[in-house]
């Protein structure tokens, strides 16, 4: 048998050629894609038609690495970081996943403490626990965000970091929070799910902090269906919550390097965003600008024509300007009156609404926390729980946090749609007038 001569000496290749392949998401992805958009029936058609005539099309990649396409999450990370204004930016499925990277990048982990709001999304406070650190949760005052006093008072030696959240649209009390975390040698993790594009002094929210995490999940202000992102200015910290977020893959400047400096190869997990995700997101980071005037423009001619009635107190702002006005809150001076206010404002057809009502769970009050109350453990191990000494874990209690619960058994909030014309307004706060005339009379 004679020996035919090897590619690597010059004779023919045994495969000259393989492929083209056809990319693997087409046509029919990309029709199921636009189904989601309600699409007039003849619209629907033609563009049907106009897909199906192109012979053939090369598809996306939908996988941020590696991608022959510039990545569309890349471009959402770098139009967030000019928006926020820090220095890195890292796009995460969700901010649940931006906060456990930003816990994780700063090393909490067990024994640890971190201070939390007790008015907040679950998650803030459930990502301390899911990191193996343990949760110390204050209470709030009337601004609903945390209150500086109680968070100097509940750091001890195991406090890791503190977590202020901008909760419905509201800037926390940063300046106060700052000073304190300056003089403690504390992080701070800013939680804006609620609030992006806000600013407290003239600094965007997310960019005051030692790292800031946003949720883009479809009932925040700027949304990708799910999604989230941590800023900072901290490359370390960046470079960590970028290993995190994507388990082994290990990025970094490069690759495949050894390791730089000691912490920056650990196991992480997958919390990478998709390509869709990105696009979205890229193009609702654009409409920031516009969607917050249309919020506060709204917000403020609500707000201008309710009539002073003695007892009703607004929210306090920490900072009007920058308050993202997606939401305005007011308090009543009891629970009672409270409740029979949202019944007579929803009868007019006022779309307000309670916090806080002891007979209906709502996971954004400490309260119906159970899963801390109670020290819920996911494994036999009884982690975080297990890692302190029982006697030294925070005195969790449903009722610990009375001044919290006070304020939100006594606010009305309302929600407000950036598409409210001035008509809206206006008929929105002559029923809250009526209302609060009538029940405060
Ligand atoms: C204050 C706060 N933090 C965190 C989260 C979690 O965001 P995601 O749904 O993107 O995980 C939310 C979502 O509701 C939130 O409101």
């Amino acid at each position: 048998m004679s020996m035919e001569k090897l590619a690597l000496h010059g004779g023919p290749k045994a495969v000259p050629e393989l492929g083209p392949f056809p990319t693997k998401i087409g046509k029919e992805e990309l029709w199921e894609i636009l189904s989601m958009w309600q699409f007039s029936p003849p619209t629907a058609q033609k563009l049907r038609e106009l897909i199906e005539s192109e012979a053939e099309v090369k598809g996306p990649h939908l996988f941020r690495y590696y991608n022959p396409q510039p990545s569309k999450v890349a471009a959402a990370e770098t139009a967030l970081r000019e928006l926020i204004g820090t220095r890195h930016c890292l796009a995460v499925n969700s901010c649940t996943s931006a906060l456990v990277a930003s816990y994780r990048a700063l090393g909490i982990g067990a024994g640890d403490e971190v201070i939390v709001p007790a008015y907040t999304f679950f998650a803030t406070a459930a990502t301390v626990a899911s990191s193996n650190a343990i949760p110390v949760i204050v209470d709030v005052d009337d601004s609903l965000t945390m209150a500086p006093d109680q968070i100097e008072k509940a750091i001890t030696k195991r406090t890791k970091a503190i977590v202020p959240v901008h909760m419905r649209g509201a800037p926390a009390q940063m300046d106060a929070i700052l000073d304190l975390a300056r003089r403690k040698g504390l992080p701070v993790v800013e939680d804006v799910a609620q609030a992006a594009g806000g600013s407290f002094n003239g600094r965007r929210l997310g960019s005051l902090g030692t790292m800031g995490c946003f949720s883009f999940d479809y009932y925040k202000i700027i949304v990708s269906g799910e999604g989230g992102f941590v800023t900072t200015d901290d490359e370390w910290l960046y470079t960590r919550a970028q290993s995190w977020h994507d388990c082994a893959a290990c990025w970094r400047p490069d690759r495949f390097a050894q390791e730089r400096r000691e912490g920056e190869l650990f196991c992480g997990e997958n919390y990478r965003m998709s390509e869709l995700e990105g696009a979205v997101a890229l193009a609702q980071i654009r409409k920031t600008g516009d969607l917050l005037a249309r919020y506060r423009k709204a917000k403020q001619q609500i707000k201008d024509a309710i009539e002073p009635v003695p007892g009703v107190s607004f929210r306090r702002l920490t900072d009007a300007v920058g308050d993202t006005g997606i939401c305005l809150v007011w308090f009543l001076p009891t629970a009672a009156q409270t409740r029979q206010a949202i019944e007579a404002l929803q009868a007019e057809g006022v779309p307000a609404g309670g916090i806080y009502d002891s007979k209906i769970r709502d996971w954004h009050i400490y309260h119906y926390w159970e899963h801390i109350l109670d020290k819920k453990a996911v494994a036999s191990d009884g982690l975080p729980w297990s890692a302190v000494p029982a006697p030294q874990l925070p005195p969790y209690a449903r009722d610990m946090c009375p001044r919290t619960l006070d304020l939100l058994s006594r606010a009305i909030m309302l929600d407000i749609h950036c598409e409210y014309t001035p008509r809206d307004c206006a008929a929105i706060a002559r029923g809250i007038n009526k209302v609060l005339r009538a029940i405060l009379k």
